[in-house]
């Protein structure tokens, strides 16, 4: 049985998540894509976003405003992109079953119908929770609907998505033990894991006033993974949360520059990175 593993990756649409997803679709893995809206996730292209250099590599993105948790993740109406490589794209919106997996589904149903069901499965192997925004004013300033907006994209819908995955591998991997009976030692070569974008800002060695309610949402992401860690341990399912640094030229970047606490950003002396080196980093945590 050939395992073909296939990542979901929120904030795929842009700077960091796009790079990651440039990273992990360039090394064969089949990306599901989730942008905030349709219009973003039209955006996505092949050879910029994504590569297909695998046989049997699929890729997809789905519109899921993440500021409206926990509504549009638990809507069964998701708008949803196939790409195919011959360039073609198809939308549609699934309205069955658990909307952020269908297109798994839909492509294991494909290899079903051309016979090649018991050679060869996807399966959800990755989780990227990437997807993320900033303030724009000192927390006195900040609105309850700003407030609630952050918290929702930032740390609320990556722990539906992260009990939403566990749930999902779970299953899949039940279902293909029964296939497998006597031949499950296989299992063990199906990679399953977590990757949390957090922020170097998600301790206490950085107060950079203006990002107060930012920092405590990508400190709680930090808190949340690891103890989900321990609590999932039996599942061999891995969550981790990487705190990454200043990525100058993000369009975060941009924003906060904008926000009140940011005039002078030099001055705080924060650690910088760069796009191409977190998503190595990233691959790197999923290989581990
Ligand atoms: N940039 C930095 O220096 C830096 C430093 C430390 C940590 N980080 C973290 O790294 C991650 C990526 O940052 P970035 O700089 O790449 O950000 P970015 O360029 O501003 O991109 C933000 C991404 O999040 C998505 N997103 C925003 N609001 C959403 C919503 N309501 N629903 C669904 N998706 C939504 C955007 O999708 P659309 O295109 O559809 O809006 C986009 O793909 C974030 O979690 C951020 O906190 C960034």
């Amino acid at each position: 049985m050939q395992f073909l593993p296939v990542a979901i990756i929120t904030g795929a649409t842009r700077g960091i998540g796009k790079e990651i997803t440039k990273k992990l679709s360039s090394n064969g893995i089949s990306c599901i894509s989730v942008g905030a809206s349709l219009h973003s996730i039209s955006r996505i292209k092949q050879n910029d976003h994504l590569s297909f250099i695998k046989e049997n590599q699929h890729h997809g993105a789905l519109a899921i405003d993440l500021s409206q948790w926990p509504n549009s993740l638990d809507s069964s109406n998701i708008d949803t992109v196939d790409f195919s490589l011959d360039g073609n794209t198809m939308v549609s919106k699934q309205e069955h079953g658990d909307s952020v997996f269908s297109l798994i589904d839909i492509w294991n149903k494909q290899l079903k119908e051309k016979g090649l069901s018991h050679d060869v499965v996807y399966y959800t192997s990755l989780l990227i929770n990437c997807a993320g925004i900033t303030q724009e004013n000192i927390s006195i300033k900040e609105s309850n609907e700003k407030i609630t907006k952050i918290m929702n994209v930032n740390f609320l819908s990556a722990v539906t998505l992260c009990n939403k995955t566990i749930i999902r591998i779970i299953k899949e991997k039940r279902q293909i033990k029964n296939q497998l009976v006597g031949h499950d030692e296989s299992i063990s070569r199906m990679k399953t894991k977590i990757i949390n974008i957090s922020s170097a800002l998600e301790t206490s060695k950085y107060i950079i006033p203006g990002t107060s309610i930012y920092s405590a949402s990508k400190s709680a992401l930090s808190c949340y993974s690891k103890t989900l860690n321990e609590e999932i341990q039996k599942t061999g399912i891995k969550v981790t949360s990487l705190p990454i640094n200043l990525i100058e030229g993000t369009d975060m970047i941009k924003d906060l520059s904008n926000s009140s606490g940011f005039e002078n950003l030099e001055k705080y002396n924060l650690p910088t990175d760069t796009k191409e080196n977190v998503a190595n980093k990233v691959f790197q945590l999923y290989l581990k």
